[in-house]
């Protein structure tokens, strides 16, 4: 397609509904739509008998004494049961497929390796047992800072196994912000790697690291694998305190699984929020598990044959739930790749498809809309005769997009579930399922099991038929998130508060004639840039350390590629002047603050900020200001309304 324009916007084919080929239908897990009626209502009405059958494989210690119990907020999951993760995902594996390959790694350059499940846990107990011999202990937190390679599973599988919960800080993230989360995280051992290979470059992981350490000193052990070797990467170890994966060895350690309550910490995971600063979610072990595993395996038909490849980074929660425990719990084989799509080319994917005969493929509309924009001629030109099922996960897939990626991808014979779903949810929620449910461009579709969705006003009614509200849930489900790290308080006002009774996404949705959920995107101070959660507060906070801004305010501006793209407007102190040069200093500079990812789009700087009475910054009509539409909504509160009108003029 050389034409972009129209790759976002009308919901032009709102009408047109895919339903799945009679082929697909007749081998697929569930492919009749009383099944999944009749499990969907035993999933709410007999939660008890629905998890407990459906999570029967998995390895318990022992059984749970209740499936569920507690209210909403502080719902349990599997109370009283004893386990331990890694040996659902990789011992219980060794009895029946130990040669099966649990992973297939590409690195960008090119190169191959093959882990079985036999492989990959001795690798797991090793890497355990060399933990243990650092002093760590369950519940130590083990904060993870690398990038796609098979030693990033095989550590947050290893922390796993002895009971301390990782927090994998995407490798994108700046020094502060892995600062700012080991921090809170109270890690005191981090596990990173020499250097990492991103379009040709190397980002160097383990200086970030350096960086973020310099002051705090509270982190004991940094452990480096080396990936890339001192020709690219080198390196600086800090004796007593860093030491290289290859080095490590477990004395008299153990290996053996910690064996943990079901409520026990299984990993913190920072995501922005709509105020202040990222806010650790934490997911805990028992009921995490039984929902990534549940819904791996209806949501992608996942067949023992299959070779599923998500195209998420770990350090995002798509990459730990579909990347890793998921399918790991499934006993699938896994496709992993270190680096950018179009490295060498923009047919990197389509081949690694060919090369692997990866049958699923879950990536996100922003990966999609930039292959558009490409032309079909690079996939077409792969054999994709292996595939037979897409998914689409992250932000709102716009239906054009949705109709390339079914005919050019998929060649209109692979269904797609367009799957809702956040790092609180732990796992999908809103999705098709691909053997039963007709799919609809830009609309995720129907409750997956154990959710119950309600999409109701700000005062909590529920909203009239196809009225766009906020979009919540109204029980607790397996994978919902047990807590945020070191603060009670948040977890209740961010989640709980809002809508007394239900859990507040963030997200705004309508629901179609049929029951079929379309989720619009967040309504609060989140960004959605690429399918990276941005929070406005942290863009924010990043300008006003920068010693020419006086204050700041960043918005989302509708953008064809990336969903969103970040604006941010910036007064300056009386000492600075603005212009060019400082605009791309300030976006630096924000790159430098949180990453490159968050990197502002557009600098922009205005005399003052619109504010209400109380002082809190008007966003709304910031963003209609950026869209190029006319501000809405009662202006009266203004606490100055020159300045609205000075920046309009300022776009004119
Ligand atoms: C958005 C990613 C529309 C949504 C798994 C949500 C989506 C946020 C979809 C969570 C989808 C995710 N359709 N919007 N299929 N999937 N979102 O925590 O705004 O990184 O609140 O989790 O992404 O982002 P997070």
């Amino acid at each position: 397609m050389s034409d972009s324009v129209g790759i976002i916007g009308a919901y032009s084919n709102e009408a047109r509904s895919f339903e799945p080929s009679a082929a697909f239908r007749a081998q697929a897990r569930l492919g009749r739509l009383e099944d999944y009626q009749r499990l969907y209502r035993e999933s709410l009405d007999s939660p008890e008998t629905f998890w407990a059958r459906e999570t029967a494989e998995l390895s318990f210690r022992s059984p749970p004494r209740r499936i569920v119990s507690g209210g909403f907020e502080d719902a349990r999951w599997f109370e009283g049961a004893t386990l331990n993760v890694t040996e659902s995902c990789l011992d219980r594996h060794l009895t029946t497929s130990a040669d099966k390959a649990a992973l297939i790694w590409e690195g960008e350059p090119g190169e191959v390796r093959r882990l079985s499940y036999a492989e990959l846990h001795a690798q797991v107990v090793t890497l355990a047992r060399a933990l243990r011999s650092l002093g760590v202990r369950a519940g130590d937190r083990v904060v993870i800072y690398m990038g796609m390679v098979p030693e990033t599973v095989i550590a947050m599988l290893a922390c796993a196994r002895v009971g301390a919960p990782h927090s994998v800080v995407f490798g994108g993230f700046a020094a502060d912000a892995l600062r700012e989360r080991i921090r809170d995280s109270g890690a005191r051992v981090v596990l990173t790697q020499d250097g990492a290979w991103r379009r040709g470059k190397v980002v160097e992981l383990k200086r970030t690291v350096d960086e973020a350490l310099s002051t705090l000193p509270e982190v004991e052990h940094v452990v480096v694998y080396e990936r890339l070797g001192p020709r690219h990467a080198p390196i600086q170890l800090q004796p007593g305190r860093d030491l290289t994966w290859q080095e490590l060895h477990g004395g008299e350690a153990s290996g053996a699984p910690e064996i943990v309550g079901a409520d026990h910490p299984l990993f913190v995971l920072y995501t922005s929020g709509s105020t202040g600063k990222p806010k650790g979610v934490v997911h805990s072990t028992a009921g995490y598990l039984a929902a990534v595993h549940v819904s791996t395996r209806y949501v992608f038909d996942l067949k023992p044959e299959d070779v599923f490849w998500c195209t998420a980074d770990v350090g995002w929660v798509t990459g730990h739930s579909y990347l890793v425990y998921g399918p790991l719990s499934n006993g699938a084989t896994c496709v992993m790749y270190e680096g950018a799509p179009n490295q060498p080319d923009w047919g990197r994917f389509w081949q690694l498809i060919e090369r692997h005969r990866v049958s699923i493929l879950y990536t996100a509309p922003t990966a999609i809309r930039a292959f558009i924009r490409q032309g079909p001629e690079h996939v077409q030109r792969a054999d994709l005769s292996s595939l037979r099922l897409l998914g689409s996960v992250g932000e709102p897939i716009n239906p054009e997009a949705w109709i390339w990626y079914y005919e050019t991808v998929g060649q209109s014979r692979c269904p797609i579930v367009d799957t809702w779903w956040q790092t609180e949810t732990g796992s999908i929620l809103l999705t098709t399922l691909p053997g039963v449910h007709a799919a609809r461009p830009g609309s995720a579709g129907l409750p997956f099991f154990g959710a119950e969705p309600a999409i109701v006003r700000v005062d909590g009614s529920p909203v009239g038929a196809q009225e766009s509200g906020l979009l919540t849930m109204k029980r607790a489900w397996p994978g919902m998130l047990a807590g945020v790290w070191g603060d009670p308080a948040r977890y209740h006002a961010q989640y709980f508060a809002p809508i007394p009774g239900h859990y507040f996404s963030g997200d705004g949705a309508h629901q179609d004639a049929d029951g079929y959920y379309r989720v619009v995107g967040r309504i609060d101070d989140v960004l959605n840039v690429a399918g990276h959660r941005i929070g406005t507060a942290e863009v924010e906070s990043a300008l006003v350390s920068h010693p020419a801004v006086a204050e700041a305010a960043a918005v989302g501006r509708p953008d064809e590629l990336k969903g969103q793209a970040l604006v941010v407007f910036v007064c300056l102190k009386p000492s600075h002047a603005p212009g060019p040069a400082l605009a791309a200093e300030l976006g630096e500079h924000v790159a430098r603050e949180i990453g490159r990812f968050a990197k502002p789009d557009d600098v922009r700087f205005a005399e003052a900020l619109p504010k209400t009475r109380s002082g809190k910054i008007m966003r709304r009509f910031l963003k209609d200001l950026v869209a190029g539409q006319a501000p809405r909504g009662d202006t009266s509160t203004l606490e100055d309304l020159n300045v609205l009108v000075q920046l309009q003029q300022a776009e004119e």
